[in-house]
């Protein structure tokens, strides 16, 4: 028998969030809130059970088909209700953790917690994880007995004046012994202020079956935040990247402003690099040691390395080397890869580009479908032609190439190492190795033809 098994609540429709997306999918640092809620509950048990109400291929989709067993709630009908239908999934476990799918903040110790306290005591038919926050919010109140024992949960909504007052809350985490909430389900009725079955009414039965129930509340209450609208998003958004900051910078990376830095969970940043103001690092991204980000980049799934300065600069699954300088103002697009000490210059845009070591590419520039040597130069306003109207070709510049200002490479071409292309020319065919190529028209000139021509008129 399975000892845990977990169950994740997201059928609700999630209305205040205006979406048409399912609100378990919206992201918060990266990651969507169910996928947060599903690694706090890591290593506990196989696949974790998500109820879901609507968009089931689209959660399908995004989360992956083998993440959890997708079990569809048609009709939402409450809490216990969503509960009843992962009836058959549960059912061989001893014990079944049921939580939100809203709640991105909760932590995996706290749920270790909630775990080791029914592990150590096997009496207790249900455990809750509450919180007791300074400020109320609308959430059900946890009653006691006269001996302090939990006897009911009432729904803020359901409370008489005098269970208003009481502090201790329901956050929506429970570890049930399963046997016993099978049972208990049963004698849900839909007879409260929503016509809903509530599982918070559980608690209840289970004490009139004079079952134990106990629990353990939140180090920190904020953990039980959940996400309604998108007000709360950003508030969760804010304290989760707070998180992921406090760990880099824990780990050795300055982040001078912390408030203005956005980083998802995930990313990698090796030590003593230093992050500036306005730096957004999505995806599958991983930076280097002591290399500096300045103001404004933008770095999605890509890999830079080590003592590399990246300013003002957009990044989409590109590589950087290290020992090199991006920017201001360069956009590497997909497919490409720079080497060490390189130097990618303002208003370059690369993609689908190998980039040899060495190789300085300073200003003005296309870069598309092309391998590049090392220690090439190219220079201001150069042009790589990469496109004739109906198919896209490759461009191959050797080592030590020197590519004159506004020079157009047609491709498909090749430019033999160490050659060399004066300024403003024109290549359409292949140029050997250590040659000289120049393709412009020859100069003109008529001497004293302008003279007497500009005349100054300034009041
Ligand atoms: C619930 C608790 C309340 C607690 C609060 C904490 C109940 C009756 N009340 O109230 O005591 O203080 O959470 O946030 O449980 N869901 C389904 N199917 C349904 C209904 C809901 O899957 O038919 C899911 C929702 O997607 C959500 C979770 O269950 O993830 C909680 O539902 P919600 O309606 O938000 O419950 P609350 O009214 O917030
Ligand atoms: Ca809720």
């Amino acid at each position: 028998m399975e000892q845990f098994k977990v169950v994740i609540l997201a059928a609700g429709e999630g209305t205040r969030m205006k979406s048409s997306l399912p609100k378990v999918l919206h992201k918060a640092a990266g990651r969507t809130l169910v996928e947060w809620v599903a690694s706090s509950v890591e290593g506990i048990s196989d696949k974790p059970v998500l109820i879901y109400g609507r968009e089931g291929e689209l959660l399908k989709g995004t989360l992956g088909e083998d993440r959890f067993t997708y079990v569809h709630q048609e009709q939402r009908l409450g809490t216990g209700h969503a509960v009843m239908t992962a009836r058959e999934a549960v059912k061989d476990s001893e014990y079944t953790i049921v939580l939100a799918g809203d709640m991105p903040l909760i932590r995996k110790e706290s749920i270790n917690r909630l775990v080791e306290a029914i592990k150590n005591d096997r009496t207790f038919s249900c455990m809750l994880l509450t919180a007791i926050p300074e400020k109320t919010p609308a959430f059900g109140r946890i009653v006691r007995d006269k001996n302090g024992d939990v006897c009911d949960i009432i729904e803020d909504r359901d409370c008489t004046e005098e269970q208003k007052k009481i502090k201790e809350l329901n956050i929506s985490i429970y570890c049930f012994r399963t046997a016993d909430l099978m049972e208990a389900l049963d004698m849900l009725r839909p007879d409260n202020a929503q016509k809903e079955y509530y599982l918070t009414d559980t608690v209840r039965h289970l004490y009139s079956m004079g079952k134990k129930i106990g629990s353990i509340s939140l180090d920190d209450p904020v953990e039980s935040i959940g996400v309604n609208d998108r007000v709360q998003l950003a508030y969760a958004s804010e304290k989760l990247r707070e998180r992921i900051n406090e760990d880099l910078m824990r780990n050795g990376v300055t982040l001078i402003d912390p408030k203005n830095t956005y980083i998802d969970c995930g990313v990698k940043i090796g030590r003593d690099t230093t992050v500036y103001p306005g730096v957004i690092l999505e995806g599958m991204t991983d930076i280097g040691s002591e290399t500096i980000l300045y103001q404004g980049s933008r770095i999605r799934d890509s890999k830079v390395g080590d003592h590399t300065t990246i300013e003002n600069s957009v990044l989409l699954s590109a590589e950087v080397g290290s020992y090199s300088k991006v920017g201001p103002n360069a956009y590497l697009r997909p497919g490409t890869k720079i080497g060490d000490h390189c130097r990618i210059g303002d208003f370059v845009e690369t993609k689908n580009a190998v980039i040899g070591d060495g190789t300085k590419i300073s200003h003005l520039t296309y870069v598309g479908d092309a391998d590049l040597g090392e220690d090439i130069n190219i220079g201001c306003g150069v042009v790589f032609v990469n496109f004739d109207g109906k198919e896209k070709h490759r461009i191959k510049v050797g080592d030590r190439a020197f590519i004159g200002c506004n020079t157009n490479l047609i491709s498909p071409v090749e430019v033999g190492e160490g050659s060399y292309i004066a300024a403003g020319t024109t290549i359409t065919k292949e140029v050997p190795a250590d040659a000289l190529a120049i393709g412009r028209s020859k100069q003109m000139v008529r001497e004293g033809w302008a003279k007497g021509r500009y005349k100054i008129h300034r009041e």
